[in-house]
């Protein structure tokens, strides 16, 4: 039945770890928030645009359960993660020290490795070490690690970090975590009120199906006063329209990290695209979800390679069908079945508005040419 809700052509789409289908609803709410306030009047437009980015940080509230002032829209995560390590006095000190894996995203390494000092540490944890495995974890976190990064979701594994795990092991080592959520918000259900990270990052373009553009960054009650962001504008102000060219004085919320004339259209996509979810609760999209990753993995579970059970994997299952993945591939993309394919296998991602008979079908033509 939620299949109505989505724009959906022809054929099986399965790629939701890459880009969500939109809510068909999403265009005539995208008018009524984003062109009406434009277009129908002589007057400008920006209290109802903001009314729009309140929306977004609600639903990220609701979504999260995490008090709406904590978030900020960012346009990505890469920029949102840049900001952050430039504002807070442990990541902009000398030789500070971060932990990350060789499985998270590459522009996040790109960002830590261009916004930390110069003389900042790097480690990471090996790619083939098993990340949804606390032990593993236990291994590196030390004391002297300023902050350790976390991505909730890996993409080219399929794993999931045992997120409120780490983030204990990090308080109880005085280090601080942070938690990317680009690949699970809307699949994976976390409540930033009690799996205890100091900071997350994320966006709306995967499992949210919001688009790209509208990306967040959280940051906890505890750590928000320390920061103090470089990359500011006059919406990072206390008083936007105070108008001093001499006085700037940090937002006391999450916004310090706004910066200037803000982007609304992406966040007003996303803010109708979250309400959604949130309304609908992503412990049902996951209970869905993990419905039809135990149907695939029941029938091709041999070439699996991605973690099954709710607890260790993503909403993504990986398959290697090594020699005759060529021919996989080929047969789904003539059966109209969009899925894609990195270094460990075809990635396979169903989402609310796919089914069981579509699931077949993946599976009758992928053993069609094992
Ligand atoms: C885990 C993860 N982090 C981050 C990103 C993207 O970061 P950015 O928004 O900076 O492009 C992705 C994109 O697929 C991702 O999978």
């Amino acid at each position: 039945m939620y299949k109505d809700d989505f724009n959906l052509s022809s054929g099986c789409y399965l790629l939701n770890h890459s880009v969500g289908r939109a809510l068909k609803s999403s265009q005539s709410d995208f008018n009524e928030h984003f062109f009406s306030p434009w277009q129908a009047t002589n007057k400008e437009p920006w209290q109802q645009w903001l009314s729009a980015i309140d929306r977004f940080t609600q639903a990220l509230s609701d979504l999260f359960n995490s008090k709406k002032e904590l978030f900020c829209p960012q346009v990505n995560l890469s920029s949102g993660l840049t900001k952050l390590l430039m504002s807070h006095p442990r990541l902009t000190k000398s030789g500070c020290r971060v932990l990350m894996s060789q499985n998270d995203f590459p522009s996040m390494g790109f960002a830590m490795q261009r916004a930390l000092p110069s003389n900042a540490q790097i480690e990471y944890i090996p790619s083939e070490f098993d990340l949804t495995d606390i032990e593993v974890w236990q291994q590196y976190i030390k004391p002297e690690i300023d902050l350790v990064f976390i991505s909730h979701a890996y993409s080219n594994t399929g794993q999931q970090a045992p997120v409120a795990e780490i983030a204990q092991l990090c308080k109880r080592n005085n280090c601080l975590s942070l938690v990317d959520v680009a690949q699970s918000a809307g699949v994976l259900p976390l409540d930033l009120t009690t799996v205890g990270v100091d900071f997350m990052i994320g966006s709306s373009v995967k499992w949210l199906c919001s688009g790209p553009g509208a990306a967040y960054l959280w940051v906890s009650e505890s750590q928000l006063s320390l920061c103090e962001p470089t990359d500011v504008g006059w919406f990072s102000h206390q008083s936007p329209f105070e108008f001093d060219i001499n006085h700037f004085a940090y937002h006391t919320s999450a916004l310090r990290f706004w910066g200037g004339t803000p982007s609304i259209a992406p966040f007003v996509i996303a803010g109708h695209s979250i309400t959604y979810f949130a309304d609908l609760g992503v412990a049902k999209v996951r209970e869905h979800n993990l419905k039809l990753l135990a149907q695939l993995t029941a029938a091709l579970g041999s070439y699996l390679v991605s973690p099954s059970g709710a607890e260790k994997c993503s909403g993504t299952a990986i398959f290697d069908f090594s020699q005759r993945q060529p021919q996989v591939m080929d047969a789904l993309a003539a059966a109209n079945i969009s899925v894609d394919e990195r270094a460990y296998g075809i990635r396979v991602s169903p989402h609310i508005y796919n089914d069981e008979t579509e699931v077949a079908q993946f599976i009758k033509v992928v053993k069609a040419v094992l």
